[in-house]
């Protein structure tokens, strides 16, 4: 039997790239929901071309323009945030792979663990808000979190079969350090927004490139996978390398490294998350070391960087911290897209919020969202103030 799979964010960077996985192996997979935030174009062509029981667009305005252009007695079009939750608990659905970008993506996942759906994340904001919250409901609603971000994917091929707590010694996390690598902190004042979404090695959305050249997308993951794996944070690390071929390493007690290494393409880690446990021969082709040439490693900026440091900071603070750090983060990158705030104001206003937050510990899913909410205002009140 196929396997039916429900897309959210099927028009961003890893969405479409997801689609293209699914191409491959049609006798595998099924597409039976997509949803976005408002492309119609993209995902009325999606639908026509895959057939889904359903779509969710939630900007209103667009869902009601997807209606008017697809076939009535074909697909049903949900729209808001309530038409997303309405998707996610579609029935026939086996797997929900999460591509939203930012906190939005936070409710469906946990609309899908409790409707009993195993959910592959790339939308690393979630686990970084309520990573707790969310491991727990996965464990007692008996469903799986695939990781799908290739960081996190390559930790878990490497700790398949490789486990045992007591046997990994620590984790070491891969950055390619972005366009800014050897840029100092003043040399970073002056940056442009051109230059920040110039990615050296990854082609991917606005926020994630913009959190890859502050260091912060490295953070998110590092309070990821201390969430994913169970792995203290006093036992992650992050090397810097630029070629972004090893994808991760873990390191275990008897001294033993295990690396994964693979061409720089998202697919690969995409297929992993669709295909497990089997790996299936892929769009992706194999690494030839000798073009490769050399594989190179140093040590992350943490001056220049601040946001790393932050989400460390955050992450040992525990409860609401990591999810204001990470609301804050999302409207500061916003506003630096939008022109409002330069790029060392970035790592500024997350700095502030952390700073001004009475954080609750082990909080539930309503004190999570209050927190976020707080932090949203208050970044922007902070972003006003710096303008
Ligand atoms: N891109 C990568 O290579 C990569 C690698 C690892 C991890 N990730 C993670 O994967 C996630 C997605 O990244 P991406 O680069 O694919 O982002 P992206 O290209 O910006 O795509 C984001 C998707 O989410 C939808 N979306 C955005 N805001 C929404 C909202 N408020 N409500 C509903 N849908 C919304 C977008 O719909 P519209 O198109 O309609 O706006 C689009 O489909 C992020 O968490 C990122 O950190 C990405």
């Amino acid at each position: 039997m196929k396997k039916r799979i429900l897309i959210l964010g099927s028009t961003g960077s890893i969405g479409t790239s997801s689609l293209s996985v699914i191409d491959q192996f049609p006798e595998r997979f099924e597409v039976i929901g997509l949803a976005a935030r408002r492309n119609v174009d993209l995902i009325v062509e999606q639908a026509l071309t895959y057939h889904p029981a359903a779509v969710c667009l939630v900007d209103e305005e667009a869902a009601e323009e997807a209606a008017r252009r697809l076939p009535h007695d074909g697909v049903m079009v949900f729209s808001g945030l309530q038409g997303l939750l309405k998707l996610v608990e579609c029935p026939d659905t086996d797997l929900v792979l999460n591509a939203l970008v930012g906190g939005i993506g936070l409710l469906p996942t946990i609309r899908a663990i409790e409707t009993g759906k195993d959910v592959a994340m790339a939308n690393k904001e979630p686990l970084v808000m309520a990573g707790r919250l969310l491991v727990q409901e996965a464990m007692e609603h008996r469903v799986q979190l695939l990781p799908l971000d290739s960081e996190p994917s390559a930790l878990w091929q490497c700790l398949r079969g490789n486990g045992k707590a007591t046997e990994v010694q620590r984790i070491l996390l891969t950055a390619s350090g972005g366009p800014f690598r050897r840029r100092s902190a003043d040399d970073l004042v002056h940056v442009t927004l051109e230059e920040t979404l110039h990615h050296p090695t990854w082609k991917m959305g606005r926020k994630i490139t913009v959190d890859s050249a502050t260091l912060m997308n490295k953070g998110l993951e590092v309070i990821e996978a201390h969430h994913l794996f169970q792995i203290p944070l006093s036992r992650i690390g992050v090397v810097i390398h630029p070629q972004s071929i090893v994808h991760s390493f873990v390191e275990f007690v008897d001294g033993s490294m295990i690396a994964q290494l693979s061409c720089p393409d998202m697919r690969l880690p995409i297929q992993y998350a669709l295909t497990y446990p089997d790996r299936l021969p892929g769009v992706v082709k194999g690494l030839d070391l000798m073009q490769v040439g050399q594989l190179t490693f140093e040590s992350p900026d943490w001056e220049a960087f601040p946001c790393l440091g932050l989400c460390y900071e955050a992450a040992e603070m525990g409860g609401t911290a990591p999810t204001v750090l990470n609301a804050a983060n999302e409207v500061a990158v916003e506003s630096f897209l939008a022109g409002e705030l330069p790029f060392m104001g970035i790592p500024g206003v997350n700095r502030e919020l952390l700073r001004h937050h009475r954080v609750v510990d082990d909080p539930c899913l309503d004190q999570i969202v209050e927190a976020d909410s707080w932090a949203r205002a208050r970044a922007r009140e902070a972003v006003n103030q710096k303008k």
